[in-house]
């Protein structure tokens, strides 16, 4: 059973997904992932035994519809709904519910849930931006016609995610990995750190700058004492390579595609992070 991310996410990890395999220590117990998004390297080990964590409350109210039955086959009847009524102005009139506060926070999960599947795969290059109040203000992408999902894809994840169970949270990171034990393994995607302007950092409100990434490397060590096995993406600068410089850092290349203006795409270096 192949699982595919379900969103197109800033930060996708499809294309260094070699490296990571490689990295990735050959057991461990507990799988946790506290930045997930687009959960690429979850979907890829498929663990047992799982909790998964993001800040963006959006995409994890569509984890949960996949791990429980009743809510999946609400959000996919109303995808089903959005892809038959789906226009230029459908677009605008969903991706507005989040403009008055109090009523889009009373809105079931399953809704919250397909509304954030339909706008990723309708929007302009598939991002998942919001601005300083947290509206999600990505311009349409002009398609007559989108698919939520793929049917095999959808259906294979709900099956996945129904059996296992994962533990699914939406909080800060540091508090995501408290019950890691020895032996288990964490891997942080984090928002990497910003080398020029054009960096895409904006997934929710609230950055993730320099005092952000000392506190990840801080709960790194914290781990790495408690014996909880770590791997860890960044961006190649020196700040990461300096306050990792206790670990072991790969470089490795990678092809970014995602930022704000649609150019910039190419070859980068990245760094991937072990203290195993
Ligand atoms: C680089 S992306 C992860 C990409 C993911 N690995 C993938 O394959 O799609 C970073 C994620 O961290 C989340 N995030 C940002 N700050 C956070 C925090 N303080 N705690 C938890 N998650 C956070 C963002 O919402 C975003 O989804």
């Amino acid at each position: 059973m192949s699982l595919q991310p379900f969103v197109k996410w800033a930060g996708g990890k499809r294309q260094i997904m070699n490296h990571l395999l490689k990295l990735k220590p050959k057991k461990f117990r507990h799988y946790y992932e506290p930045f997930v998004g687009g959960g690429a390297l979850l979907l890829e080990l498929a663990p047992i035994h799982a909790t998964i964590n993001d800040s963006n409350k959006e995409l994890i109210y569509v984890y949960r519809c996949l791990r429980n039955k009743r809510l999946f086959n609400k959000m996919y009847a109303l995808c089903k709904e959005h892809e038959e009524k789906h226009s230029e102005e459908y677009y605008y009139q969903i991706r507005n519910l989040d403009r008055k506060k109090t009523a889009y926070a009373k809105l079931p999960t399953y809704v919250k849930a397909a509304r954030c599947l339909y706008l990723n795969k309708a929007c302009f290059n598939g991002l998942f931006r919001v601005n300083s109040k947290g509206q999600f203000n990505v311009p349409f992408n002009g398609k007559e016609r989108i698919n939520c999902f793929t049917e095999e894809n959808i259906q294979s994840l709900h099956k996945y995610f129904h059996k296992r169970k994962p533990v699914i949270l939406s909080k800060d990171f540091q508090e995501a990995v408290k019950t890691a034990k020895a032996g288990d393994f964490v891997y942080f995607d984090p928002p990497y750190d910003v080398v020029g302007e054009q960096s895409f950092t904006s997934y929710t409100t609230g950055g993730f700058g320099k005092e952000e990434q000392t506190r990840l490397r801080d709960v790194v060590k914290e781990l790495t004492e408690k014996g909880v096995l770590v791997m860890a993406s960044n961006a190649n600068t020196e700040f990461i390579r300096d306050l990792y410089k206790d670990f072991n850092i790969h470089t490795i290349e990678a092809r970014r595609n995602i930022n704000s203006k649609g150019d910039g795409r190419g070859k980068v270096e990245e760094v991937i992070i072990t203290n195993y």
